[in-house]
């Protein structure tokens, strides 16, 4: 499966949402997630992401790694999110910036 990491944290684009043919991306406050069992691994929402926060599970690097599991866990307590909506007014802010973790609204 395909996993957001890091770089969406305070941004939210949404774009990936728009080109999912499955519709597995769950929202929280400030970050989407992809269900591991429900993306089918076709890669469209990889390129269309503003800050390269998506990643094949065995491409993601290795300060992301626990990103595979915050994926699968909070894809079972997020709503579902199927239509693109406007980015964060922060996402400008925090596009570029690192070390985002401890900034995700749980
Ligand atoms: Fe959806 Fe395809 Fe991305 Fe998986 S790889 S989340 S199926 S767009
Ligand atoms: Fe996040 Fe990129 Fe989607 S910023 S909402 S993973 S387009």
């Amino acid at each position: 499966a395909y996993v957001v990491a890091d770089p969406c944290i305070k941004c939210k684009y949404t774009d990936c949402v728009e080109v999912c043919p499955v519709n597995c991306f769950y929202e929280g406050a400030n970050f989407l997630v992809i269900h591991p069992d429900e993306c089918i691994d076709c890669g469209a929402c990889e390129p269309v992401c503003p800050t390269k926060a998506i990643f094949p599970e065995t491409e993601l690097p290795e300060q992301w790694k626990e990103y595979k599991a915050l994926n699968a866990d909070l894809s079972t307590k997020w709503p579902n999110i199927a239509e693109k909506k406007s980015a964060l007014p922060e996402a400008e802010e925090f596009k570029s910036k690192d070390g985002k973790r401890s900034l995700l609204d749980p």
